[in-house]
């Protein structure tokens, strides 16, 4: 009778403690916020903040954002959970996705996903994709903010270099935050 409930005394700790866990991690985010560049973050609006996403952002219209770039789709929250969680558990390390947070939904978001290479000594390649400011912020600098906020993260975790591709159109946008061309894309579709 002792065992039986030292036992359930364990087992509830246990889940106390899983659950606390899985709270601090969906704050932090995908990544620690250590990697967020605070100078950047301090030239932001006042409400606004620069931060790892988050789970919780399903319902901080994170997908609205990204919609201004391209079509999403209909993601479900169980689908968007699913995702999230791949990107927190196998994809830890890999995938370092930022948003701005005007204080009631993201305005703004980038993401830097970090190559592991054998060559170049085992070297990390940042590759910048989806960048998305909300039609009604941009131009107001978010866009810039946002790829300086990434190249500071690349550059903290040990990439060698950040590559994108992008349409003619945003090259002059890609110039003003200091890229060059460089070499051709070429794509395959499935
Ligand atoms: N062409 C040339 N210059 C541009 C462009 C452009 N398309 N867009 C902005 N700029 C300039 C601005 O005038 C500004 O110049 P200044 O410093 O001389 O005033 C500078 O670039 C910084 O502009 P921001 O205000 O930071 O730009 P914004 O916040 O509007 O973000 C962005 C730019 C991300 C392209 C935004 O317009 C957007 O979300 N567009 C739709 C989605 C999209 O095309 N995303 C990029 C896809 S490519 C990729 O994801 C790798």
């Amino acid at each position: 009778q002792t065992s039986r409930i030292f036992q359930l005394a364990f087992k509830m700790t246990a889940t106390l403690t899983n659950g606390s866990q899985s709270h601090s991690v969906e704050e932090t985010g995908l990544f620690s916020a250590d990697l967020i560049s605070p100078a950047i973050a301090a030239q932001l609006p006042g409400t606004y903040t620069l931060r790892a996403l988050r789970k919780s952002d399903y319902a901080r219209c994170f997908l609205d954002c990204l919609r201004v770039l391209t079509v999403v789709g209909d993601i479900t929250e169980e689908q968007w959970d699913q995702r999230y969680e791949w990107m927190n558990g196998q994809g830890r390390g890999g995938y370092y996705l930022l948003v701005i947070d005007d204080g009631e939904r993201i305005v703004g978001t980038g993401a830097l996903i970090v190559e592991r290479k054998f060559i170049h000594n085992l070297g990390l390649v940042g590759h910048i994709e989806d960048i998305a400011v909300a039609k009604d912020q941009q131009g107001k600098k978010l866009g810039l903010k946002l790829i300086q906020a990434l190249d500071f993260i690349a550059e903290k975790v040990g990439c060698y270099k950040t590559i994108l591709d992008c349409s003619e159109a945003n090259e002059g946008f890609y110039v003003k935050c200091g890229f060059k061309r460089a070499g051709l894309e070429m794509a395959h579709y499935y």
